[in-house]
């Protein structure tokens, strides 16, 4: 057999080659722990459309916040979109609708994106968890890594050149990083080929007006580098 880049192929050849060393060491009994299961790179499903990915996962169950949601939140807008604004997680309003930000952040939301002339349906609006954590917790840890690769597969399936974290949870979760907003806010940072920018979550401006002109700032940095990579591209 040939090289391979196939993840899938690659690893069956180092299982293979693994369990052969254990074989010529006269090792016939095979054990494979529950945990290095859980630890083998998942192999890459291939769906035709968001529309199909969203299909295979809206009745799942691997975190417990399964348990409360009423409505599964995958994320909208265009699917081809070069900027993605990511949140935290559905509150009671996108639980009810099964639509991101649709609530009091939302509007917000949707006249920063005035601000800066994009409308909702230009970009593609999403969470890093899909459902909604009981009385608008933070999502744990736990919970954001199981639902993490769900976001990290709509991301490279839209495949955006920019993605902007809406708050610190969003951000740190995204970036694997404990650093405070206030150090991650306003400026690109580079992740996986794409430019991550990082400001205000709407809750937090409708809460502090003193937020306002940051963010502005920072959505201005925004458009500006989306109409240099347009104008580039
Ligand atoms: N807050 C978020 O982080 N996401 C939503 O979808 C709504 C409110
Ligand atoms: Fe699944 Fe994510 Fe919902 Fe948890 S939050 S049940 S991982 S979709
Ligand atoms: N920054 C935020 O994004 N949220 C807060 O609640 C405070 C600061």
């Amino acid at each position: 057999m040939g090289e391979s880049n196939d993840p899938v192929a690659v690893l069956f050849e180092m299982t293979k080659k693994a369990l052969n060393q254990k074989l010529e060491l006269g090792d016939t009994e095979i054990m494979i722990s529950r945990e290095s299961v859980e630890k083998m790179p998942q192999p890459v499903k291939e769906y035709k459309n968001l529309e199909e990915f969203e299909n295979d996962i809206n009745e799942c169950t691997k975190c417990p916040l399964h348990e409360g949601r009423n409505k599964f939140v995958f994320g909208v807008g265009n699917p081809n979109a070069d900027i993605m604004f990511v949140g935290e997680g559905p509150g009671r309003d996108e639980d009810l609708k099964g639509e991101p930000f649709v609530g009091r952040a939302g509007k917000l939301l949707d006249k920063i994106l005035a601000a800066i002339h994009f409308d909702r349906s230009e970009v593609y609006i999403g969470n890093i968890v899909k459902c909604r954590p009981p009385n608008n917790r933070d999502p744990e840890p736990s919970e954001m890594e199981i639902c993490l690769p769900y976001l990290m597969q709509q991301i490279e399936m839209i495949n955006p050149r920019f993605i902007c974290c809406l708050g610190r949870i969003a951000a740190q979760a995204l970036l694997e990083t404990k650093l405070p907003l206030g150090k991650l806010r306003g400026t690109f940072h580079d992740w996986n080929d794409r430019k991550v920018l990082v400001t205000y979550h709407p809750a937090a401006l409708l809460r502090f007006q003193q937020y306002k002109r940051d963010t502005w700032e920072d959505v201005q940095k925004l458009r500006k580098a989306y109409d240099e990579y347009k104008a580039s591209s």
